[in-house]
């Protein structure tokens, strides 16, 4: 999926300028071995030189070379280990082996309970002048950022509570990860969105259109013909985070199950304004159907319990039809819910 997706954003001039602010940023776990990076955004990518796939699982020390000051190091080994927010300007080298001083954020992110879950890093690149100069890093745009990325991790976070019921195979983590990617789409629509007078709501048929291409394009196969019917309509960017990441679970889960042993079939997405606001999903497919016998959304499944949790968060409705071919899924979000969970 991330290969996919990498290959969408570069034969897309557009998404060239991807990161919202330019600012490079991590995620790491520090309940895995050595505290691995899980998340990359594409501004890092482009910073080091590092292909996403190439940092996911190692821990960020990898940056660092000969001479990079042992000090540095020692200060933000210290402040991860007392699990506070630390900063530091440190030598890092990129892919090529060029050096460059990095402007380091490194805050730590709790879950409701005050309970560590995940550590943020934030690299900035100083200009050669700049270098003497003392760390300044939270300017406007680098907390607006970072209050972003933190909703967004934080529903991250919930998503993953919620699969820590399942058994953690390997395919878990693939889920996960084309969940997270779903937030790295709304990152780039809300940067080609930045030019709007209006920067709290962002065009979802524009986000979702870009989303399905990329499920589509890492999940279907020939003869599976994917249609998408999206009105124009702007959302708040928390609503379309949410819609997305339900759109992302059962289009995936259609080219996945629903043409098991069938060469040919359609699946349709269509979005539409509500008379009374809000907005009307429906997610279609000609495939096998699911089964009477099979609660969906399946609360024994992670799938089924984020659906649920995102759906009900909006206040909003799902319904499933099972017609003599197929499923319909259509989900109804209300105007202006007050989003939770
Ligand atoms: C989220 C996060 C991001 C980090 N980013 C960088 C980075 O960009 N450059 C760097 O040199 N170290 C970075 N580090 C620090 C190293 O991963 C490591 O914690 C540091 O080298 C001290 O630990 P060590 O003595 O075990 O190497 C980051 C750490 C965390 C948790």
């Amino acid at each position: 999926m991330a290969d996919s997706l990498n290959k969408l954003f570069t034969e897309d001039a557009s998404f060239d300028d991807f990161s919202r602010t330019q600012v490079a940023m991590v995620v790491s776990d520090p309940h895995l071995e050595d505290n691995p990076i899980i998340y990359v955004n594409r501004a890092f990518t482009i910073q080091t030189g590092y292909a996403r796939s190439a940092v996911i699982g190692r821990n960020c020390r990898f940056l660092q070379g000969e001479d990079t000051d042992i000090a540095a190091v020692n200060h933000i080994r210290e402040g991860i280990a007392r699990r506070e927010s630390v900063t530091a300007d440190i030598l890092n080298y990129r892919a090529n082996g060029e050096p460059f001083m990095n402007r380091l954020l490194i805050a730590p992110l709790t879950d409701k309970a005050g309970k560590l879950r995940y550590f943020v890093g934030i690299q900035k690149e100083m200009d050669a002048g700049l270098k003497d100069t003392a760390p300044e890093i939270a300017d406007a745009q680098l907390s607006e950022i970072q209050d972003r990325v933190e909703s967004d991790i934080s529903l991250i976070i919930s998503m993953v509570r919620r699969q820590s019921n399942a058994a953690s195979a390997p395919t878990e983590y693939v889920a996960l990860t084309r969940r997270i990617e779903t937030f790295q789409l709304l990152y780039e629509e809300m940067k080609l969105s930045d030019n709007q007078a209006d920067r709290d709501n962002i065009h979802i048929g524009s986000y979702l259109s870009r989303l399905c291409c990329a499920i589509g394009h890492a999940y279907g196969r020939s003869g599976i013909r994917l249609n998408v019917q999206l009105e124009s309509l702007d959302v708040p960017i928390e609503t379309a985070s949410r819609v997305g990441l339900v759109v992302s679970e059962i289009l995936t889960n259609a080219f996945q199950h629903a043409f098991h042993r069938i060469e040919t079939g359609l699946i349709e997405v269509r979005m539409s304004k509500l008379s009374a606001g809000g907005l009307r999903l429906t997610i279609s497919d000609d495939g096998l159907g699911i089964p009477n016998s099979m609660k969906w959304p399946d609360p024994s499944t992670a799938g089924g319990r984020i659906v649920t949790g995102l759906i009900e968060g909006m206040e909003g409705t799902l319904q499933l039809s099972r017609g003599a071919a197929g499923s319909l899924f259509t989900i109804e979000v209300p105007a202006g819910a007050s989003l939770q969970g």
